[in-house]
């Protein structure tokens, strides 16, 4: 493979160095670019633009492949555990049983809240939504830790794995704090099983009792935040590399992060799907006509369709057999799964969709999966996050270790070239 590339312009070549990565994708390294002709590159939306090295997480998405450092998506769920994956893309490799019960236990020792934190969940405004909350309550959960929030780089790296067991452990306390608060309830906090999921739900649903939640439930929850919890250099995981190049602190990232994936496109597509399909379910159509008009371009087939993978989200595919199985343990007959099946099936067979590359994505089944087990829908992108959290730390930790420039894009001007001030009088 050649180790270079030369770009001419204006009859003028320009060397261009040809970076390779451990699973043979290559760059072209651009860093010098605009110092040896004047010239940046463009590339509306990044679409094909690297913006870092990473080790966290591989994606191909000609293949449908996602492996976090290493292994694949596909034989973590089976035997993995979201706590444990956790752990992995934080750390790099698997832990041992030593590691991952000290783990468990940083974690479990910081599902209260600080009284500082809960009284600003409570005093925000009653119609806030569930994800503008968990960025407030993360930032105010730096807030009740200054020493874990400095900003001073050197000492939030010092400071990490408590910081970072704390997030993973309060953003539960955050999303079950802001739901209870919602419904008039105050927090009672979790019975700590030490079950990362049966004590999210036990906040959540149940007064000190997780045991009434069928093991097959918190299975599928668990392997719903595991198959979230990270994929490379998406909106928000972006977004917090961002951040985190600035020298701002975890908190800050993670907050950051969480607003950039509340977005329909990206994260909140979760409760899109849901809304779509309970619309096409109210109008009576079982799917074909709204096909139909996401061909005209009318509507967007929420829950298909992704930047890179222009084959079947390999979480998509798990998702769906836990779909099933979950909604067997709760012996819950969907209504809204036969018409997202039919939507699927027609798809898959729809030119439309077959030359666009459009598969189902790992939110045309999660929603489904989260309605029948009683999270509000708009809740379902606030469980997004507390997947996508152990992502982001890894992340920020990448960044903040890495020691690089803060990141700063350029941009083409396209705007009024120079005018003089006139006064009002005359305008
Ligand atoms: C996530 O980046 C990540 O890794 C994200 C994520 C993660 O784990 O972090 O995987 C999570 O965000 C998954 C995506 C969730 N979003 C949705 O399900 C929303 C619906 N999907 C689309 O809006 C869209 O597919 C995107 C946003 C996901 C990708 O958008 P692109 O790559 O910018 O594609 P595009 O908008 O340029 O579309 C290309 C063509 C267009 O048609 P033409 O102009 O060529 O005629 O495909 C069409 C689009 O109209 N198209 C769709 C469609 N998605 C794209 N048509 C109907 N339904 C869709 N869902």
């Amino acid at each position: 493979m050649s180790q270079s590339a030369d770009l001419l312009i204006n009859d003028q070549s320009y060397p261009l160095p040809i970076l390779t990565g451990t699973e043979q994708e290559q760059a072209v390294d651009i860093s010098q670019l605009r110092k040896l002709s004047k010239f940046i590159t463009f590339d509306d939306g990044y679409g094909n633009t690297g913006s870092c090295e990473s080790s966290v997480t591989f994606i191909d998405g000609d293949k449908g492949i996602l492996r976090y450092r290493g292994y694949d998506i596909a034989e973590l769920a089976e035997k993995s555990t979201f706590l444990e994956t956790c752990y992995l893309l934080i750390y790099g490799n698997l832990p041992t049983a030593t590691e991952l019960s000290s783990l468990e236990a940083r974690v479990a020792q910081f599902t209260e809240l600080p009284p500082e934190v809960l009284a600003a969940l409570k005093a925000l405004p009653a119609n806030t939504h569930p994800m503008a909350v968990l960025s407030c309550g993360l930032q105010a959960l730096g807030g009740a830790f200054p020493d874990l929030s400095s900003n001073n780089k050197q000492q939030d790296l010092d400071n990490f794995d408590k910081s970072s067991s704390l997030i993973i452990s309060a953003i539960r306390s955050i999303a079950a704090a802001r739901y209870r608060f919602s419904r008039g309830e105050e927090f009672s906090g979790s019975e700590k099983s030490g079950n990362y999921c049966e004590d999210f739900l036990s906040m959540m649903f149940s007064s000190k009792d997780s045991n009434g939640i069928p093991e097959a439930v918190s299975k599928a929850l668990d392997v719903i935040f595991l198959l979230h919890a990270d994929h490379e250099q998406n909106c928000s995981t972006s977004t917090c590399r961002m951040i985190a190049s600035g020298g701002a602190n975890p908190f800050a990232s993670v907050a950051g992060a969480t607003s950039a994936l509340w977005g329909p496109l990206h994260g909140g597509a979760n409760m899109a799907v849901i809304k779509m399909l309970n619309e096409i379910h109210q109008s009576g159509d079982d799917g074909s006509k709204f096909i139909q008009s996401a061909k005209e371009g009318k509507s967007r087939l929420m829950g298909f369709g992704h930047r890179v993978y222009r084959n079947y989200d390999p979480r998509a595919k798990i998702l769906k057999s836990a779909c099933d199985q979950a909604l067997d343990a709760l012996g819950v007959d969907s209504p809204i799964l036969d018409i997202a099946r039919n939507l699927e099936s027609t798809a898959l067979e729809d030119e439309y969709f077959i030359q666009r590359k459009l598969y189902p994505n790992v939110d045309f089944y999660s929603g489904i999966i989260l309605q029948a087990m009683g999270f509000p829908t708009d809740t379902f992108t606030v469980l997004f996050a507390i997947g996508r959290a152990p992502g982001w730390l890894a992340h920020w930790k990448e960044i903040a270790s890495n020691g690089k420039r803060i990141h700063r894009p350029r941009q083409i001007y396209q705007g009024e070239t120079l005018r003089s001030y006139t006064e009002i009088a005359s305008r």
